[in-house]
């Protein structure tokens, strides 16, 4: 396995890989690895010749009243998971390397990315697509896996990717549960034992919902009032509950055929995100 550093080196790296005719698959991460990345690097893995995993906290998804500066790191760890699971190439920059000081170019989905996480968090994903069609000029992917626990951003990018004609397909990797049900998050690190009990209440309301209104779909109303009040009563701070068309994220209609409830909260000072989809 190799580790670069540089744009340059990984650049190169990936179209002499193109040329000499074999494919790259692209797993994009902040690091801090845990089983949900791990099943995107398998699906990488079985996919493509080549397998490219990025290692990133990227600077320009972060508001300046978040968690930039202590977001978990452990590159030791990460490369160590990495080579276990037969990675090619790891690209680990430093946000000094990833953008130029006076960066002035960004990328902005305009639609999907309203919504849900872009309402609590407005330059989010701006900088999610922004450091993702760099990534993607950089690794050159012929595929690229990102996870539905991030659903959302998910949709946003294969949104970009279709606007924007990146010859590159998208893959969904599941979402990768604990054995206790909350939803594989680097950011669980952050919770303290009886945090980490009561945000099961975020999975719990999710799938009380889903069940709510799969029995009665003209009552969504209802069910997300009751899943807001289950993360309340665990001591949760509800940042949204929401019930919306997967294709749009828009609110459901007599076309809607598959729906997301979606939550984000708050447990102590973590904010945690958890998603159910299903077909009406
Ligand atoms: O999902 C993440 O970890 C990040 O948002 C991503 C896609 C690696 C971009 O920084």
């Amino acid at each position: 396995m190799t580790v670069f550093k540089t744009k340059k080196e990984l650049q190169k790296f990936a179209l002499e890989t193109r040329r000499s005719g074999r494919t790259i698959a692209l797993v994009p991460t902040m690091g801090f690895l845990h089983k949900g990345h791990m099943s995107l690097i398998d699906i990488a893995r079985a996919k493509a010749d080549v397998v490219i995993v990025s290692v990133f906290v990227n600077p320009t998804q972060f508001a300046p009243n978040e968690d930039f500066d202590s977001y978990p790191r452990d590159f030791e760890r990460d490369a160590k998971m990495c080579e276990e699971h037969k990675v090619d190439v790891v690209f680990a920059p430093e946000p000094s390397e990833m953008y130029d000081a006076d960066a002035s170019t960004f990328v902005n989905e305009m639609m999907l990315s309203r919504p849900l996480c872009g309402a609590s968090r407005p330059t989010f994903f701006r900088g999610v697509t922004t450091v993702v069609t760099k990534l993607f000029h950089l690794a050159q992917p012929d595929f690229a896996v990102f996870g539905e626990k991030d659903a959302q951003q998910l949709l946003v990018i294969k949104r970009m990717v279709r606007d924007l004609d990146f010859p590159i397909e998208i893959i969904n990797g599941k979402l990768i549960r604990d054995e206790d049900g909350l939803a594989t998050s680097s950011r669980n690190r952050y919770l303290s034992q009886d945090e980490r009990q009561r945000a099961l209440a975020i999975h719990q309301s999710l799938l009380g919902a889903k069940a709510a209104i799969i029995a009665d779909p003209g009552k969504i109303d209802v069910a997300l009032h009751n899943a807001k009040a289950v993360i309340t009563a665990a001591g949760g701070r509800v940042d949204y509950v929401s019930a919306l068309d997967t294709e749009t994220l828009e609110a459901p209609t007599k076309k809607t055929r598959r729906l997301i409830v979606a939550a984000a909260a708050f447990f102590g000072t973590t904010r945690l995100i958890d998603n159910e989809m299903f077909d009406l």
